[in-house]
């Protein structure tokens, strides 16, 4: 795994916004539960990450990219609570490798990387989902996530399928 971990600020959103886009199609089309239904266009890929970037204009996301080179192999981001009682805590969200580059290493990489930064903004309380049965479970347990519940049901594909998804949190130490 030769690649560089990085928290992207607003400067440098427009140049890794092309590469963000195509790791989120790559994840949605390899079968990843993150929100969307495959075939995802690169136009809807590029207006989710937009959406991110207003999360960041206002300082509630922060963007943590995996680049090799100029490409980009990797993304999590980290959701920052506003809430008054909540400023201790944070989502950890879209933890995405390239599927070229899954197996090696990155997602924990990536991971420990978003642990690092909310270290830093001290938001020691983690929570996420997964869906049920993903390789993510796996690896967050494997992080020391607790697993806290799990829902039926939770997501619906367009034939009319659905998931479950399993709640997760973490308080770094
Ligand atoms: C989940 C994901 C980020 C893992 O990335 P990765 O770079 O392949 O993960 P790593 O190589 O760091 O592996 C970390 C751990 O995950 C588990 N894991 C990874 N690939 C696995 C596989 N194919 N089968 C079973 N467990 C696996 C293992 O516990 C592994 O630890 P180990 O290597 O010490 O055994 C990646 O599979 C992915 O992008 N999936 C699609 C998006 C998604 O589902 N994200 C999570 C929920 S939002």
């Amino acid at each position: 795994m030769s690649a560089r971990i990085r928290v992207v600020n607003l400067d440098q959103f427009a140049e890794v916004l092309p590469g963000l886009a195509a790791l989120l199609v790559d994840a949605v089309d390899s079968g990843a539960s993150v929100g969307f239904w495959a075939p995802l266009a690169n136009n809807d890929a590029l207006l989710y990450w937009r959406e991110v970037l207003q999360g960041m204009v206002h300082e509630d996301i922060v963007l943590i990219v995996a680049q090799d080179g100029r490409e980009v192999v990797g993304s999590v981001q980290l959701r920052l609570s506003r809430r008054q009682n909540g400023k201790h805590r944070a989502e950890v969200q879209k933890l995405m490798v390239h599927t070229s580059r899954r197996g090696h290493g990155l997602g924990r990489a990536l991971l420990s990387a978003v642990h690092v930064e909310a270290t830093y903004r001290g938001r020691r309380l983690l929570v996420l989902d997964t869906r049920t049965g993903d390789t993510g479970e796996k690896l967050y347990e494997s992080m020391g996530y607790t697993r806290a519940a799990q829902i039926p049901n939770y997501t619906v594909e367009p034939d009319g399928s659905t998931h479950g998804t399993t709640f997760f949190y973490h308080v770094l130490p």
